[in-house]
C-alpha cells in the first residue's frame, strides 16, 4: 500500500492511511459573503480498512457520502481546534476507494483574500485569490496537506458571468452550468440547495485539470475581471484587465521565453507545459509564488526596469526544484528554497551577467548575517533542517533555507567544480522529479554520485549545525566589495559622491544600505536622502531599507511615508521589516502606537497569512 511514511509535525496525515491520488472539486465561489460552498470527490491509493484523517482549517463539513451509492458515510470532525494545525476530519474508511465530501469555507478562510470592488484597480467587480504555501490549502478544502502527498485534480469553478478564473492548472473550459451536474450533492444535504445555486442565472462554470501529481500547496485560482498580454510562446501576463497594467506587465516579463531556454540549458526540459505569469493586487503577500503552469507575482516587480527577472528566474527556477523535487515536509523547506535559490544565480548570471548575480549573493549574505542576529535566542532556526513540532512555518519564515541553503550548494560546486555540479543537478532532478523528499535522501543521493564529498566537506555541520558554518564564503567581486566600503565610509560620515552612484540601480543601493549599520544618526538619514531621494524610490526593497534605517535611527520626518507604504502594499517582506522596526526594543512609544494604528486601519486590505505574521510579531513585541 502507498501511504504516507513519514510524520509531518504540519499535518494530520497519517502514517498507516492511504495518500489521496485524486481529488475533483466543485467550488461556488459567493462573493457577497465571501465563501465557497465546495464538493470534494476524494480518491485514495489503496483500499483501506480504519481511520482515515484529512486536514481542514475552519471549515464547516456539511455531509460526506459514498461516491457510489451516494449514502450518507461516517465522519467525524476533532472537537479540539490545533492552533497551527487546525481541525482533523475522520472519513473512516471502509474498503471504499472515493468518497464525497460536501463543505463550506469560512470568510476568514486564510489561504484567500476577498477583495471587495473598491479594492480593486478597476473598482468595477471583486476579486479573490489563494496563497496555499504551507499549510493553507486545508482553508479552501479537506486534503492530506502536506506536501509529500501529491495529488492529481480537475476543479470546476462557479463564478459570476462577468468575471474569469485562472488556475495553476490546464484551462479545459468556459461553459455554461449543466442543470443536473451537480445533483448528487443533494437539494438538502447543504442546508440550502446546492442545484439551483450552481445553475443560477448569470453564472458560469470555468473548468481546470491538473494531470501531474503535485503537493497541496501549489494548489492555485484567481477570480476577477482579468485580461492579459501574449509575451511568449509559451507564457503569457495576466493582470486586472487595465491596458495601462497589462502593457507595463508585458515590457516588464518580455524576456521570459530566453529566460526559460536558458533554465532548460542549465536543468533539464521544463515540464510543466506554460509558463503563464498572474500579476496580483498589491496585497499579495509574497514577491512570487511558483504555483506550477502560472507563477503568482506582486505588482511591486513591475517597475519598468526589467528587475522583476530576478524574481521570475526564481519562480521559474522552482519549476525543477520545488515542484518537480518537494520537500517531504517544511522542515526541508530548504530543499525548496535553497535549490531554488541556487538556481535562480545560475540563471541570472547567464541572463543578466556575473556581475549582477554577484550583487544578489552579496545581499543574500547580509541577510542571511542578519538572520543569524533575529534567530540568536532561538538556534534552531538557524539550522538548514528544523524541528518544527508546534511551530507555525509562517512564524518562522525567513532566509535561512534561501541564503544558507544556497551557500551549502555553492560550497559544494567550489569542491567539485561547476562542469561536475551541473551534472549532479541534472542527474538529481532527473532522479527525483514528481518525488518528494528529505534532507537525508538528498544527502544519500549526494554522496552516492559524488564519492569522498563527506570527507571534503562537513555534510552534517551544514545540515543540523547552527549558524553560518566557516567554509560558508562572502561573495568577493569589484562592484561588491565597492558598494561594501562605500557603505562603511558612511559610518565616517561619508555620503557617497553622484559619481560613485552613477550607475546604481535598485539593486547596488539595496546593498549598499543593507550593509549600514542598523542605526545611525537622524541628520545622516536625512542628508543621504536629500541627496538621493531613497524614500521615494519606486524600488519598494530600496524604499523599504531606507525607511526601516529611518524609524530605527528615530528619524521621525519618515513615518508618514511609512504609514502610505503599510497601507498600500502587503507584500510581508516589506510588512515584516517595517512593523519589526517600529515595536521592537525599549522605549518606542510613539513607534508602538504608530504600529498598532496604522494596522487595525490597514489589516482588512491585508492577506490573512499577512495579518497573522504582523499580528505574532505585535504578540512577541508589545
Ligand atoms: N515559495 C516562495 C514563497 C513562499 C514561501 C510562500 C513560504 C509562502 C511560504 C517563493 O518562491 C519565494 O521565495 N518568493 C520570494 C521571492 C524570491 C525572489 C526570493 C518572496 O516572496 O519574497
Ligand atoms: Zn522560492
Amino acid at each position: 500500500m502507498s501511504v504516507v511514511d513519514f510524520v509531518d509535525p504540519h499535518s494530520y496525515a497519517s502514517a498507516c492511511q492511504p495518500l489521496t491520488t485524486h481529488i475533483s472539486l466543485f467550488l461556488y465561489l459567493d462573493f457577497p459573503t465571501s465563501t465557497i460552498h465546495g464538493a470534494a470527490l476524494v480518491t485514495v491509493s489503496d483500499e483501506h480498512n480504519g481511520p482515515f484523517f484529512l486536514d481542514t482549517r475552519l471549515l464547516t463539513i456539511h455531509q460526506v457520502l459514498n461516491a457510489q451509492t451516494l449514502a450518507s458515510h461516517p465522519w467525524s470532525l476533532s472537537p479540539t481546534v490545533d492552533p497551527i494545525k487546525g481541525q482533523r476530519l475522520d472519513v473512516p474508511l471502509n474498503n471504499e476507494r472515493a468518497f464525497l465530501i460536501l463543505f463550506s469555507t469560512s470568510p476568514s478562510a486564510s489561504a484567500l483574500q476577498w477583495l471587495s470592488p473598491p479594492q480593486t484597480f478597476n473598482k468595477a467587480h471583486p476579486f479573490v485569490y489563494t496563497q496555499c504555501q504551507c499549510i493553507h490549502a486545508r482553508s479552501i478544502f479537506p486534503c492530506q496537506d502536506t506536501p509529500g502527498a501529491r495529488i492529481c485534480y480537475k476543479a470546476s469553478l462557479n463564478i459570476p458571468s462577468q468575471l474569469s478564473a485562472v488556475m495553476s492548472a490546464q484551462h479545459v473550459d468556459r461553459r455554461a452550468p449543466v442543470p443536473g451536474e451537480t445533483k448528487k450533492f443533494g437539494s438538502n444535504l447543504f442546508n440550502f440547495d446546492f442545484e439551483s445555486l450552481w445553475c443560477a442565472e448569470g453564472r458560469v462554470v470555468e473548468v481546470f485539470e491538473m494531470n501531474q501529481p503535485i503537493p497541496p500547496y501549489l494548489f492555485a485560482f484567481a477570480v476577477g475581471e482579468l485580461g492579459f498580454r501574449e509575451v511568449g510562446p509559451r507564457t503569457r501576463v495576466y493582470a486586472e484587465s487595465v491596458p495601462a497594467v497589462l502593457d507595463a506587465a508585458a515590457l516588464e516579463f518580455a524576456g521570459t521565453e530566453e529566460t526559460i531556454r536558458q533554465a532548460e540549458k542549465l536543468f533539464g526540459d521544463y515540464e510543466w507545459e506554460r509558463f503563464d505569469l498572474l500579476v496580483l493586487p498589491p496585497s499579495f503577500p509574497c514577491g512570487g509564488m511558483e504555483n506550477p503552469r502560472m507563477v503568482f507575482l506582486t505588482p511591486t516587480v513591475i517597475k519598468g526596469d526589467a528587475s522583476g527577472a530576478q524574481v521570475v528566474a526564481h519562480e521559474l527556477a522552482h519549476s525543477w526544484t520545488g515542484n518537480l523535487i518537494t520537500n517531504q515536509t517544511n522542515e526541508h523547506f530548504w530543499l525548496n528554497e535553497g535549490f531554488t535559490t541556487y538556481a535562480e544565480r545560475r540563471i541570472v548570471e547567464v541572463v543578466q551577467g556575473e556581475d549582477i548575480a554577484a550583487l544578489n549573493i552579496g545581499i543574500g549574505w547580509r541577510g542571511l548575517n542578519r538572520e543569524m542576529e533575529r534567530f540568536k535566542e532561538n538556534l534552531e532556526f538557524t539550522k538548514l533542517k528544523t524541528k518544527q513540532e508546534g511551530v507555525d512555518p509562517d512564524d518562522v519564515y525567513s532566509e535561512v533555507p534561501y541564503e544558507k541553503g544556497f551557500q551549502f550548494l555553492w560550497r559544494i560546486e567550489r569542491e567539485i567544480g561547476r562542469p561536475a555540479f551541473d551534472e549532479f543537478l541534472k542527474k538529481y532532478i532527473a532522479s527525483f522529479k514528481f518525488k518528494s523528499i528529505d534532507t537525508e535522501t538528498f544527502l544519500k543521493f549526494l554522496v552516492e554520485n559524488v564519492p569522498g564529498i563527506e570527507k571534503q566537506i562537513d555534510l552534517e555541520l551544514w545540515t543540523e549545525g547552527t549558524g553560518i558554518p566557516p567554509d560558508a564564503y562572502e561573495p568577493v567581486s569589484s562592484v561588491y566589495t565597492k558598494i561594501v566600503s562605500l557603505a562603511n565610509e558612511f559610518k565616517l560620515g561619508k555620503i557617497p559622491r553622484e559619481d560613485e552612484v552613477a550607475d546604481w540601480k535598485g539593486q547596488e543601493w539595496e546593498l549598499y544600505l543593507e550593509n549600514l549599520p542598523k542605526s545611525v544618526e537622524a541628520s545622516q538619514v536625512l542628508a543621504l536622502d536629500e541627496r538621493y531621494r531613497l524614500s521615494e524610490s519606486k524600488n519598494y526593497e530600496v524604499k523599504v531599507a531606507f525607511l526601516q534605517l529611518a524609524i530605527l535611527s528615530k528619524c521621525r520626518d519618515y513615518y508618514s511615508e511609512v504609514e502610505k507604504t503599510l497601507k498600500e502594499v502587503g507584500r510581508m517582506k516589506y510588512l515584516r521589516p517595517l512593523y519589526i522596526a517600529l515595536v521592537q526594543g525599549a522605549g518606542k512609544e510613539e513607534e508602538k502606537i504608530l504600529a498598532k494604528r496604522v494596522f487595525s486601519e490597514a489589516r482588512d486590505c491585508y492577506h490573512p497569512i499577512a495579518q497573522g505574521v504582523v499580528e505574532s510579531i505585535f504578540a512577541k513585541h508589545l
